[in-house]
Parts: C-alpha cells; sequence; structure tokens
C-alpha cells in the first residue's frame, strides 16, 4: 500500500476547503479505507471540527515539520478508520522559517514513514499560497480544488493554476489537478447553475460531478466536533460527500484499469 495524497487547496477563505477535507476524510473511512487527515493550516479547523484542542508546539504539523517522527504525531477519531495529525497557531512560524527552496520538500520527507499506512492522506491547507501551501503542493500526488458557486469563484484561479504549474516545473513533477468541487451550491438558483455552468466550461472534464449543496448540517458540524455522517447522515450534506467519495474511489479504480 503507498498512500496517495491529495491536498486541498484554494487561496481564497471560506470557499469549503476544511469542510471538504473532514467530510471527503470521513467519508473514505467510512468506505474501509484507512486514511490520515493532516491539519496543515495554522488556523486548526480540521483539528476542532474533528473535536481535538490545538495541540501546541510538541504535538501536531508543527512538531511534524521540526522532525517529531511522524508516527507519534498520529491521533485516532471516532471514525474507525480515520486518522489525524492537528495543527495550532505554531504552524504559522514555518512562513518565516521555511524561505529556501529546497525546503518546499519538508513535508513530503517528513509523511514518507506513514505512506505504507494509509490508503489516502489528505492535507487541508490554508487560504494563502505561502510556504505552508507550497508545501502541501509539493507532498502532494493530485490537488482538489474546492469552488463556491458565487459569482467570484473562477477569480484568483488564474493564480492558483500558475502556482500548480510552477510546482509542476519545479519541485514536484508528479503534480496533478484531482478535480475542482462545486461546493455551496445551489444550482436551482439562476446564478448558482451559471457559475456551476461557467467552472464547467473553464475546467472541462475536470469538475467533479457531485457537487457539495449549501447546507446547514455542514456548518453545525464542526461545532460538536464531528464530520458531518457522524452528526447527521441523512443530512443533504452527509450524502454529498458520501457521492464524492464515491466517485474519488471510481475515478481511481478508472486509472488502475486504464493503467493496466
Ligand atoms: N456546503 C456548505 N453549506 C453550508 N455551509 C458551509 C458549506 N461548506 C462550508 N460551509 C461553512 O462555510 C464556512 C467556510 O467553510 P470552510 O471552513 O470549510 O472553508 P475554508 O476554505 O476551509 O476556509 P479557510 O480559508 O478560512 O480555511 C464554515 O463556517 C463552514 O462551516
Ligand atoms: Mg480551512
Amino acid at each position: 500500500m503507498t498512500a496517495r495524497i491529495t491536498a486541498v487547496a484554494n487561496q481564497k477563505g471560506g470557499v469549503g476547503k476544511t469542510t471538504t477535507a473532514i467530510n471527503l476524510a470521513a467519508s473514505l473511512a467510512m468506505m474501509e479505507k484507512l486514511v490520515l487527515l493532516v491539519d496543515f493550516d495554522p488556523q486548526g479547523h480540521s483539528s476542532t471540527g474533528l473535536g481535538f484542542a490545538k495541540p501546541d508546539h510538541r504535538a501536531g504539523a508543527y512538531a511534524l515539520m521540526k522532525g517529531a517522527p511522524a508516527e507519534a504525531l498520529v491521533l485516532s477519531t471516532e471514525v474507525p478508520m480515520l486518522q489525524v495529525i492537528p495543527a495550532g497557531k505554531d504552524l504559522a512560524q514555518l512562513e518565516f522559517e521555511l524561505f529556501e527552496l529546497p525546503q518546499l520538500q519538508v513535508l513530503r520527507q517528513a509523511l514518507e514513514p506513514l505512506m505504507d499506512r494509509f490508503d489516502h492522506i489528505l492535507i487541508d491547507s490554508p487560504p494563502a499560497l505561502g510556504m505552508i501551501t507550497l508545501n502541501a503542493l509539493t507532498a502532494a500526488d493530485d490537488v482538489l480544488v474546492p469552488m463556491p458557486c458565487e459569482f467570484f469563484a473562477l477569480d484568483g484561479l488564474a493564480e492558483l493554476m500558475e502556482t500548480i504549474r510552477r510546482i509542476q516545473k519545479g519541485p514536484n513533477p508528479r503534480l496533478q489537478l484531482a478535480g475542482v468541487l462545486l461546493t455551496m451550491a445551489e444550482e436551482r438558483t439562476n446564478l448558482g447553475s451559471a457559475v456551476a455552468a461557467e467552472v464547467r466550461q473553464a475546467f472541462p472534464g475536470k469538475v467533479f460531478q457531485t457537487s457539495i449543496p449549501r447546507n446547514i448540517r455542514l456548518a453545525e458540524a464542526p461545532s460538536h466536533g464531528r464530520p458531518v455522517a457522524f452528526y447527521d447522515l441523512k443530512s443533504k450534506g452527509a450524502q454529498a460527500y458520501l457521492s464524492l467519495a464515491r466517485e474519488w474511489l471510481g475515478q481511481e479504480e478508472a486509472m488502475k484499469e486504464g493503467a493496466r
């Protein structure tokens, strides 16, 4: 087993990165995959959203980047096959500490000892294109870009795509676009469906069939420290992330078939 590492990234704030990281990770784990969620955002929302306090500098993602053994930092969650490495404010120091190019590889190397313990490693990243996100993109096999169905959705996307190209040409030629995920979708409204159509046109074949509806349960679940499927399994939000996980695994199967 070699883990597929996916960075969840978009430098815009509040687009659904953390909600997607938590709930795709939990949904894949519910489908019997071994999943590690790496909270790689100093805001620590993936940690608190799973019921963990933000760790101090001896535990969590900052310690991982400073050479602590990865195995010792992994915490179990209430979802049997989902584990997490949490993050706290200390992670922000990395922006000052990792300014040389070779240091883009630190996260990749730190995760190496875990590669054969998981099927999927998801990395939640902060709303910026600084050293933290660049490390996540360098560590990853692919990147999942959540995009809300809003008027300015495509704003800033050229910059993100350019960053992905720079990482491909430089430290990580493996990096691929896993896909764009429409979040906070209200496709019944004219604006919602217009934006969805515009995004599908801008990324032909790269937008997930599954879109995530705007759903209050998704916003409530983190305050209970649970993935939405463990808070309200029947909700539209929980069902949407389970569909996304099925689509994700289906694509993976199709890719393996193609490679045979
Ligand atoms: N589909 C949805 N329906 C309703 N609320 C949502 C949905 N997705 C996310 N939210 C809420 O919107 C807010 C922003 O979402 P989230 O934290 O996932 O975005 P983010 O991209 O991780 O933000 P940041 O850039 O600050 O890390 C949160 O309060 C979250 O609970
Ligand atoms: Mg977030």
